[in-house]
């Protein structure tokens, strides 16, 4: 089909049509209406108490609301405000605190704004809680690797229970940043390369944290983070520039924002990368006509840490006064840490450079969420119901995430998963390391230690002879101990080395160039390769890593993630067979950085990659395609994905503009002999569009446990949202377009099986 399609329009321009897609859905779903009402979008129980405060308070009162002060003993970057902080919070100028915990702090701290300030508006406390408070649950990314969104939840719930009853109010968390970059630290931090996925993670999280009431005393205010387009930093490099299209903006970057609005989320944070010259913290388009106009947000937008303030330094703003007009005009609502609107809100008031209407509603949409938190009839926390700890069941919720997160990446011979007698000599610089709670389990969980691996595959296997050497460091030049750990395993049945990176070498700031496994680590397996002998790999790591060097050679590989506090366990769970691994990578693992980025959703070129066609594109010192695709795991069984059975063959595009959607029945089969999990995937492609759309899009994820020789039926549907695209219209034009659509249905993105869709 090469004629140009005609086009149905969905939405025109300006914005109102598309709001009359989005609202479309909408209105056809209940949960939708009730989360928009949760996120303040509608009037609200409380406004008429937020207008009576709003009346009463003085200019400075209402600056002081928009201001957050990091609470930290500690100085360097951004550190040592706690006098501040008090001294403001004292005085019925501060808004907010971040980086403070702990039912005895916190409650000292409201005190003083709720008993000693004029008007006693209470605090809110928030913290980086991203993937755990004090039990630490794997990575995001990891977590992604699931494909089953309830992991996502039941860490956010456990993490809301334990941050709430500890003073802590708001999770600066879920981050949802879609990146197409390895090497950035921060890839760690979300659900990976495809915006479908990550948004499904994105609600999960945000109804975790929520729940249903935010006055719950185990619940917490979410933020969706960081607006907008920071996983699309060049070269990987943190806080870097982006120039996005708008199409690129919306298709790629933007739905996970939007899912996580549809689930109510309360707070949302800007991000530090610039966007198309524009740094983030002043991209008006984004925080303010897209966010609060086209989907009416009425939460608050947070500014990231010195955001504000940095956009001087950008070259964007003149002076520090002008980042506070340039950040308030584009839509921030609350400062952290730096304190520019504070310092020079009333002069810009004074100038007319901001309005009295703009801070009311900046305030406004603060105490909204102070209300809705039920702050003002309870600031406090309990003292006497703290949660202190992990507790039995916090860890065994951990344990299995964890082991629902580990992805299969190899499995020659069936070399895993492993008997429990005999000799295992366990071997690598993560063998016997607590370094598996990943990036952003806080200091504040430092207490409470994760069970090695090593430690792990004892418990697990008492009769087995285990033998244990390091081999090398997780980093640095020694190979002294190489020596050893081969002899170690000549002299055992099977070994298994635990290799990766730190936890410091993923999250903020923790950028790689080389994202090979550190250090001598590649010599380790390769000594232990030439020993002949059976062994398998486990990687701990914040990112996909290259592995030519050593993957040709190895029979089994086992992608742990940093598995967090029960991580070792849960390893041991998958290699003796107790777990069955289902993972899915949810972002390409490159074979080499020289490929970044490298992505199963992307567009084709004219010249799509033909081995016997030099003029085509590819690499000329490199294979064509990546190490493993978007998707891929395996499992100790062996599944059959049969065709994908359409419910019609041909849908009038009318009837999806009304909501009308699609079945697609997708059959599956255990055909091996045990028990395990699948994750059934659903891609579309639409071949001919008016922009270039991607090579395949996935539209639809279901994990499904099968015992052996057990089948049954996914069932997906695939509507208007799932087939069209939006525009480089910056007004926002999304667009069902009609003719073909393929669709497929497999295990990983390089999904075979194929039915056609007609839209007419
Ligand atoms: C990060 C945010 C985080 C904030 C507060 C910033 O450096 O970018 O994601 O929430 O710090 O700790």
């Amino acid at each position: 089909m090469n004629d140009v399609r005609r086009r149905t329009v969905l939405a025109a321009a300006g914005g109102t049509a598309v709001a009359g897609k989005a609202a479309t859905a909408r209105a056809q779903s209940p949960a939708a209406s009730d989360a928009a009402r949760r996120a303040g979008t509608e009037p609200g129980p409380h406004e008429a108490e937020v207008r009576a405060l709003l009346g009463r308070m003085t200019i400075d009162e209402k600056l002081g609301q928009l201001q957050q002060l990091a609470w930290t003993g500690a100085t360097g970057p951004g550190g040592g405000q706690t006098a501040a902080a008090e001294k403001a919070a004292r005085r019925g100028r501060l808004g907010s605190v971040l980086n403070v915990y702990g039912a005895r702090t916190t409650n000292a701290l409201q005190r003083m704004a709720v008993r000693e300030s004029r008007l006693g508006i209470p605090l809110i406390f928030g913290l980086d809680v991203i993937h755990g408070m004090w039990t630490t649950f794997p990575i995001p990314l990891g977590q992604a690797a699931a494909f089953d969104p309830a992991v996502a939840e039941r860490d956010a719930e456990v993490s809301a229970r334990e941050a709430r009853s500890n003073g802590v109010h708001w999770a600066f968390s879920p981050m949802m940043d879609v990146t197409h970059e390895p090497r950035w630290g921060r890839i760690a931090e979300g659900g990976g390369e495809d915006p479908y996925l990550t948004a499904a993670l994105a609600a999960a999280k945000t109804r975790g944290y929520q729940g249903e009431d935010l006055r719950s005393r185990d619940r917490l205010a979410a933020c969706a983070k960081h607006l907008v387009a920071y996983g699309g930093v060049e070269g990987g490099r943190d806080y870097n520039t982006v120039d996005v299209s708008e199409a690129r903006l919306r298709n790629l970057y933007l739905p996970p924002f939007r899912a996580a609005l549809d689930a109510g989320v309360a707070t949302v944070m800007a991000s530090f990368n610039t966007v198309s010259g524009v740094p983030a913290h002043g991209y008006r388009h984004a925080l303010t006509e897209i966010l609060k106009e086209e989907w009416a947000f009425g939460g608050f937008v947070v500014s990231d840490y010195n955001g504000v303030q940095e956009m001087t330094v950008h070259g964007y703003a003149a002076d520090r006064s002008d980042a506070a007009r340039l950040a308030f005009d584009a839509g921030i609502d609350m400062e952290m840490a730096s304190t520019t609107l504070n310092e020079y809100g009333k002069r810009l008031l004074r100038s007319g450079r901001i309005t009295t209407d703009r801070l009311d509603d900046a305030v406004a949409r603060i105490l909204r969420l102070k209300f809705r938190l039920g702050l003002f009839d309870h600031p406090y926390a309990d003292e006497d119901t703290v949660i202190a700890g992990p507790t039995k069941a916090s860890r065994a919720a951990a344990r299995e995430a964890a082991g629902r997160t580990m992805v299969l990446l190899k499995n020659e011979k069936s070399t895993l998963p492993l008997g429990r007698s005999g000799s295992i000599a366990v071997v690598g610089p993560f063998a016997d390391s607590t370094d598996l709670r990943g990036s952003w389990a806080g200091t504040w969980a430092d207490a409470f230690r994760p069970v090695t691996v090593l430690e792990a595959v004892k418990d697990a296997a008492p009769k087995a002879r285990i033998s244990h050497v390091r081999g090398v460091d997780a980093s640095g030049r020694n190979t002294r101990g190489i020596a050893r750990a081969a002899s170690a395993a000549r002299a055992t049945d099977v070994t298994v080395v635990v290799a990766g990176e730190a936890a410091t070498l993923s999250g903020e700031a923790s950028v790689r160039g080389d994202i090979t496994l550190p250090g001598e680590q590649e010599r380790l397996i390769t000594a232990i390769a030439d020993t002949g002998a059976p062994f398998v790999v486990v990687l701990l790591s914040g990112r996909p890593l290259t592995m030519e060097g050593w993957l040709d050679r190895t029979p089994a590989v086992l992608q742990a993630w940093h598995p967090g506090l029960e991580g070792g366990n849960a390893i041991a769970d998958v290699l003796f067979g107790a777990v069955n691994p289902g993972g899915k990578l949810p972002v390409t693992f490159p074979r080499a950085v020289g490929q970044i980025p490298v992505y199963y959703n992307h567009e084709n070129t004219g010249r799509p990659y033909d081995p016997h066609n030099h003029y085509t594109s590819g690499y000329l010192d490199l294979a064509d395609g990546p190490q493993f695709p978007f998707g891929h795991g395996l499992s100790y069984t062996t599944f059959d994905i049969g065709e994908p059975r359409l419910g019609v063959s041909r849908v009038r595009a009318e009837a999806l503009c009304k909501g009308d959607t699609v079945e697609v029945a997708v059959p599956v089969r255990n055909t091996g002999r045990r028990k395990g999990d699948e994750v059934v995937q659903l891609y579309i492609r639409d071949p001919v569009a008016s922009i270039v759309q991607p090579v395949r899009r996935l539209s639809g994820f279901r994990r499904v446990t099968l015992r052996a020789g057990e089948a049954t039926t996914v069932r997906f549907r695939l509507g208007a949202e799932e087939l069209g695209f939006w525009t480089q219209d910056r007004q926002g034009r999304f667009l069902l377009e009609k003719g073909e659509i393929q669709v497929f249905a497999g295990n990983s993105s390089l999904a075979k099986r194929e039915r056609v869709l007609t839209i007419t």
